[in-house]
C-alpha cells in the first residue's frame, strides 16, 4: 500500500466532513428523530471512497474550484442511505455499522426507513442547488447518478441479491452481473461525476466509466473476502453473515484465492484505463487501496 496515502486523503476528507455537515438539514427537536437518525449514521466513519473519488477524477481532470464538494456530499449521502436499508431486518438483518449499533437498532426501524429516504432526496436537493456547476452538467451528473443507483443498478442489483438468498446463484456471470449492480455502478457514477464537473471530454468520460466499473466491481470482490477474512472489529460490521445468510459471494464461489487474484487483475485493469497521465496518481493509489487492504 501507499504508505502515504492516508496523509494525501486527508485534506480530501475533511473536505467531505465540512460539505457533509453543511448539507445535513438542521437537527430540529420536533422532527421525530428522523434527522438524527441521518446525521448518526452520516458521520459514525467511513472510508468516504465515493465522494473522494468524486474530487478526486473532477481534479485530475481539471476542474476549476466549484462546488465540487457538494456533489461530492450528496455521493455520500446516497451511501449512507444505502448502508441503512442494506441493513434493516427485511434486508441483511445486520445489527452493526461502521463501528456503532446499525440506525434501526438505535432508532427503531421507522425512523431509519425514513432516515434513508431522507438521505436519498436530500442528495439530489444538492445536486440541484450546487449552483456554480454549469446546469447542463448538473443535469448530466444527475441522469448518471439516478441511473447508478435506482433500477438499473443499486437498487436493481440489491433485489437480485435478495432473491439470490433464496435461489443460489450458480453462475459466475450471473454474480457478477449483481455485484456490478448493486456496487459497481455507484462507484463507478461517483468517478464520472467528478469528472463531468470538471467538463472532462467524452472520451476522457469513457475511459472513467472503465476505471470506475472494474474499480466497483473489485470493491465487492473485496468486500465479499472481507466477511470471510477480517474481524469485526476490524471491519466495523458482523463478518461471516454472508455464508449464514445463504449469500453466493465470489469466495463462496470460485474460493478466496481466485477471488483475491480477479480483485487485483480489475483493479490492474482499472488503473490502466485510466486517461489523465501524471494526474492520475491519486485515483491510480485509491484503487491499489481497495484491494491491498485485503492482501
Ligand atoms: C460498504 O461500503 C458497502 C458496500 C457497497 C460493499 P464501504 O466499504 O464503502 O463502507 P463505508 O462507507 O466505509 O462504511
Ligand atoms: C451492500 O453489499 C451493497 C449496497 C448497495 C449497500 P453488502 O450487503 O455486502 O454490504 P455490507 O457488507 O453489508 O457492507
Ligand atoms: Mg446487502
Ligand atoms: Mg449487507
Ligand atoms: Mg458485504
Amino acid at each position: 500500500m501507499n504508505e502515504n496515502l492516508p496523509s494525501l486523503l486527508k485534506p480530501y476528507r475533511e473536505r467531505v466532513e465540512g460539505a457533509l455537515k453543511r448539507a445535513m438539514p438542521e437537527s430540529r427537536p420536533d422532527d421525530g428523530g428522523v434527522t438524527l437518525a441521518m446525521s448518526d449514521s452520516l458521520f459514525a466513519g467511513g472510508k468516504r471512497i465515493r465522494p473522494i473519488l468524486c474530487m478526486l477524477t473532477f481534479d485530475a481532470a481539471g476542474g476549476e474550484p466549484c462546488a465540487i464538494d457538494d456533489i461530492a456530499a450528496a455521493l455520500e449521502m446516497i451511501h449512507t442511505y444505502s448502508l441503512i436499508h442494506d441493513d434493516l431486518p427485511c434486508m441483511d438483518d445486520d445489527d452493526l455499522r461502521r463501528g456503532r449499533p446499525a440506525c434501526h437498532v438505535t432508532h427503531g426501524e421507522a425512523v431509519a426507513l425514513l432516515a434513508g429516504d431522507g438521505l436519498h432526496t436530500e442528495a439530489f436537493a444538492q445536486l440541484a442547488r450546487a449552483g456554480n456547476i454549469p446546469a447542463d452538467r448538473r443535469i448530466r451528473m444527475t441522469a448518471e447518478l439516478a441511473s447508478a443507483v435506482g433500477v438499473s443498478g443499486m437498487v436493481g442489483g440489491q433485489a437480485l441479491d435478495l432473491l439470490a438468498e433464496r435461489e443460489p446463484v450458480t453462475a459466475q456471470d450471473r454474480l457478477e452481473q449483481i455485484h456490478r449492480k448493486k456496487t459497481g455502478a455507484f462507484i463507478a457514477a461517483s468517478a464520472i461525476l467528478g469528472a463531468v464537473g470538471a467538463g472532462a471530454s467524452e472520451s476522457e468520460i469513457a475511459s472513467i466509466r472503465q476505471y470506475g466499473e472494474s474499480l466497483g466491481l473489485a470493491f465487492q470482490i473485496a468486500d465479499d473476502l472481507l466477511d470471510v477474512t477480517a474481524t469485526a472489529e476490524e471491519a466495523g460490521k458482523r463478518v461471516g453473515k454472508d455464508a449464514e445468510r445463504g449469500k453466493t459471494t465470489y469466495p463462496g464461489l470460485i474460493g478466496q484465492e481466485s477471488s483475491l487474484r480477479l480483485a487485483h487483475e480489475l483493479v490492474d485493469r482499472s488503473v490502466q484505463s485510466l486517461p489523465f497521465d501524471t494526474d492520475d496518481r491519486l485515483l491510480a493509489a485509491v484503487a491499489r487501496f481497495v484491494v491491498d487492504r485485503i492482501g
